[in-house]
């Protein structure tokens, strides 16, 4: 993920990292694949019974094994979930929140879960500014008053509870298994425990590094009791997060560490089913997440903007097609700032931004040429700079479909790099920052750099705005596709172009969650693009339209289950990450 730079400060001692980067090789290529076995991973990406693809091999084939053992998508989709928690501690867990989707294939109908964290009740809008009304530098980002409750236990509970085949118990116990039996540290997990504050944490040094100070490295092994256990209990009775033991540990934590969140919080936190919003691309029907996350309305709002543009004849990359495309983004992310909130706390017109009527009538703004500079489409901050290094992507989605045609898009996360950088003790939880996606004064950017206003500033109780967009896609009744990615606010213009990458040019799975990817979020006003991904003459085109061309490490980790009308599947996982797809 995203961390703000006063994380990032490892000046590389030369040597000691060339030594390591031996290391790491060494055990990349030779040590991981005997320690996994040439037959791991025995799994297709392409299948007619079931897929599941997730940001690590081990969650796809806990995932896939569930669906082999009758469980259907959700069951399966919650084991994933949980075994994500375990080796991907950093990106996302139960200590976080997300959404998902449902798709029921026998009555073709979408149901979405909104189990993103809120804002504890001792909550104000007041909390990260000093007394002159200034930032507190880090104080939303770090340590136990940037955490709000965590909605993950209880989410992943009530869609099973309702919708899943197996017992909770057996669904919960792989991910038991897995964080007790340890699993070889990879590359990504090895970088988070590097980039994250979370080893200035005591309860964390215990568990990710080597001997009380050094992070663990690629090939270590590393076994989580804490979490094992904490599993265990969960898999006995879910609402031992919220009521029983661990909630008391969380509660006693928060009180001794100057957090928020107490046991009235966690007694008191519910998921929530919302309607997913959809909305019609070239006769396929798109759904996405509602608010709290502002994904599903920015990406139906950017295909809409984007209806008549003649892709097919303009080709693929085109500057006309990407010039488009980024002005799309500028005025998606312009109105995200303005009006996007929880739509508990603040009305979201939703219906008219993803209106086709709204589209046609903000298209009329769009030069076909030239862009239009953000500070001419709604004041801002422009002064403020996108304070972030931009390496890698926490935050994890996961896509599954079943034999009965059912699917799962889920997207979850504790927001920056190991979130809140502490966890719990006793528990093996790390706990998120999500706090920092409200925003915590009016134009101050968040970690993502995006602005917000009163409609996502902070109350008790309250969700803070998210960008996560885990999407379905269905056409004459069928299910399409499944997508989802990380990258906080470039999310929602990852998934955008993945999804047009299989509507529009046909591309096959793999071909469209690996191709390059650009990115505008209105503020900054600059197109990020991703380096070696875009030729020099169409960039210098959209230079000399008036964009600021920003050439980037690559982000998102997405992953895609594409389904054929004649009822194959076939799955991908970002090349950027370490995910993989387990089909059968
Ligand atoms: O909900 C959101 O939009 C963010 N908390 C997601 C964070 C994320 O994707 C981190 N990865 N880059």
């Amino acid at each position: 993920m995203w961390i703000i730079p006063a994380y990032n400060r490892k000046a590389v001692r030369h040597e000691l990292a060339m030594v390591r980067i031996l290391l790491s090789f060494f055990t990349c290529i030779v040590v991981l694949p005997l320690a996994q076995g040439a037959e791991a991973f025995p799994y297709s990406d392409r299948g007619r019974s079931g897929m599941v693809a997730s940001a690590h091999p081990l969650a796809s084939q806990i995932g896939v094994e569930t669906l082999k053992q009758g469980g259907n998508a959700v069951d399966a989709a919650v084991a994933t979930t949980l075994a994500i928690s375990v080796v991907e501690p950093f990106s996302a867990g139960i200590g976080g929140g997300g959404f998902l989707l449902f798709y029921e294939g026998k009555t073709n109908t979408i149901k979405a879960l909104d189990f993103r964290e809120r804002a504890p009740l001792a909550a104000d809008p007041q909390m990260y500014l000093d007394q002159t009304g200034k930032v507190l530098p880090r104080a939303s980002t770090v340590g136990y008053r940037a955490v709000a409750t965590p909605g993950t236990v209880a989410g992943l509970y009530e869609v099973q509870r309702r919708y899943g085949a197996l017992p909770w118990r057996q669904v919960v116990e792989p991910a038991a298994k897995l964080a007790a039996e340890g699993f070889p540290v990879s590359w990504r997990l090895a970088q988070a425990i590097q980039r994250s504050p979370i080893l200035q944490d005591a309860a964390a040094r215990d568990i990710f590094s080597r001997d009380g100070q050094q992070g663990l490295e690629v090939g270590d092994r590393l076994v989580q009791r804490d979490l094992a256990h904490t599993l265990h209990q969960i898999g006995n009775n879910p609402k031992s997060f919220y009521t029983g033991t661990i909630a008391r540990a969380i509660a006693r934590t928060m009180a001794q560490q100057g957090g928020l969140v107490t046991l009235t919080d966690l007694e008191q936190y519910r998921p929530i089913w919302r309607e997913p919003v959809c909305g019609t691309f070239q006769q396929v029907t798109v759904c996405s997440m509602p608010p709290p996350s502002s994904g599903g309305v920015h990406l139906l709002q950017m295909l809409n903007l984007l209806a008549e543009t003649d892709f097919k004849r303009l080709g693929w990359h085109h500057p006309d097609v990407l010039h488009r495309m980024i002005e799309g983004m500028r005025i998606a992310y312009a109105d995200r700032a303005e009006y996007l909130g929880d739509p508990d706390f603040v009305a979201v017109p939703v219906a008219a931004l993803i209106s086709p009527a709204y589209a046609q009538q903000r298209r009329q703004d769009i030069n076909p040429k030239v862009a239009t500079p953000s500070n001419q489409r709604r004041p801002g901050n422009p002064d403020r700079l996108w304070q972030l290094n931009r390496e890698s992507n926490d935050t994890s989605h996961l896509s599954v479909v079943d034999q009965q045609g059912n699917a799962v898009s889920l997207t979850f996360t504790v927001n920056l790099g190991f979130g809140a950088g502490v966890v719990v003790p006793g528990t093996g939880i790390v706990l998120n920052n999500e706090m920092d996606d409200f925003a915590i004064a009016p134009g101050v950017p968040n970690a993502f750099g995006l602005v917000g206003n009163q409609a996502n500033a902070i109350a008790p109780g309250k969700t803070p705005l998210s960008s996560m967009t885990p999407t379905i896609a269905t056409e004459q009744g069928k299910l399409r596709l499944v997508t989802g990615s990380p990258g906080g606010s470039t999310i929602i213009t990852t998934v955008l172009q993945v999804v047009l990458n299989v509507l529009v040019y046909d591309m096959d799975a793999r071909q469209a969650i690996a191709a390059p990817r650009l990115h505008h979020q209105w503020l900054p006003d600059q197109v990020r693009v991703e380096q070696f991904g875009f030729d020099s003459l169409t960039l210098e085109n959209l230079r000399q339209r008036g964009h600021q061309i920003e050439e980037s490490n690559s982000w998102g980790n997405g992953n895609i289950i594409v389904r054929s009308p004649d009822g194959w599947l076939q799955g991908a996982a970002d090349p950027r990450g370490e995910g993989a797809v387990a089909g059968f």
